[in-house]
């Protein structure tokens, strides 16, 4: 695995925005670009619903935003009602997709065989995968953490073939972490969580440039320590950047934070097989 260099932050508006919405989050963000306010360091990505994805992708063409869908069907073109393919997200704008969020496991039944499904077909169709990966609470207290995440990793991607993603982004999102009721991971939990995933990454893509992400409640008050604390590439955030001055404010908190950051140490294999041993499925 080679990882990539800059700090990606983004958001999932999820199931949230009318067009007009979408819309106006999307200007005061390409004029915050264009008055200079998002620091060079930063990749900035917004994941609208897929109504909002050709309207958001005309207002931001060219200010170095990247958009991306929350889901697509992993098959061609055709006859499977209520779907959008790979391809037709991309040709409303997106240049990456989310696959196998914690909402879409839990709520929609996504099973590792459609996020693996998924993965193959982004590819195919020249889109980014995001690959959310995450424990359950249940999960977590059964010891079972490191066990589960090397296991979505690898299934995410196992049907690859030959095609290799010209990049790709993993975020560790532990389901108990996540939304209103969630409760912001610990960074020792992240930073478990991050080894793990980089091990199992790093046994299948050599040479893919590949960014982990971290995301489950984060917002202002625990970005900077997310940021200066742990071995991450970025941060996936839901509803701290539903405004498009939320977005910004973390922005500017990451950039002082990688700013203070002290080159990253990886950590060792050594350290990541104490806790998968101590932890085993
Ligand atoms: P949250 O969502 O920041 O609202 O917890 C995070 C996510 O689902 O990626």
């Amino acid at each position: 695995m080679t990882t990539a260099t800059s700090f990606w932050l983004g958001t999932s508006w999820k199931m949230t925005k009318t067009l007009g919405e979408a819309g106006a989050y999307a200007d005061e963000l390409r004029s915050a670009v264009e008055a200079g306010n998002v620091p060079p360091e930063l990749r900035l990505f917004v994941l609208p619903a897929t109504t909002s994805l050709a309207t958001v992708h005309d207002r931001l063409d060219g200010s170095g935003v990247t958009l991306g869908a929350q889901n697509a069907h992993p098959g061609p073109d055709g006859a499977v009602t209520g779907e959008v393919s790979m391809s037709m997200v991309r040709d409303a704008g997106a240049s990456l997709v989310e696959i196998g969020h914690a909402e879409r496991r839990t709520l929609l039944g996504e099973t590792d065989d459609m996020v693996a499904d998924k993965v193959a077909a982004a590819v195919s169709a020249g889109l980014t995968p995001l690959v959310c990966v995450g424990e359950t609470a249940a999960e977590r207290a059964r010891g079972e953490t490191p066990g589960v995440l090397a296991h979505q990793v690898r299934a995410a991607l196992g049907r690859l073939g030959r095609d290799r993603p010209s990049e790709l982004m993993v975020a560790y999102e532990p389901h108990w972490a996540i939304g209103s009721e969630g409760r912001p991971a610990t960074p020792t939990e992240v930073s478990e969580g991050l080894a793990v995933v980089r091990r199992a990454l790093d046994e299948d893509l050599m040479g893919t440039p590949t960014s982990v992400l971290y995301g489950g409640s984060v917002h202002a008050g625990n970005a900077a320590d997310l940021v200066t604390g742990l071995d991450v590439d970025g941060l996936f955030v839901g509803r701290a950047a539903w405004t498009a001055p939320g977005l910004l404010d973390l922005a500017h908190r990451c950039t002082d934070a990688l700013r203070r950051r002290r080159p990253r140490r990886r950590t060792t294999p050594d350290l990541v097989s104490a806790i998968v041993r101590k932890d085993p499925r």
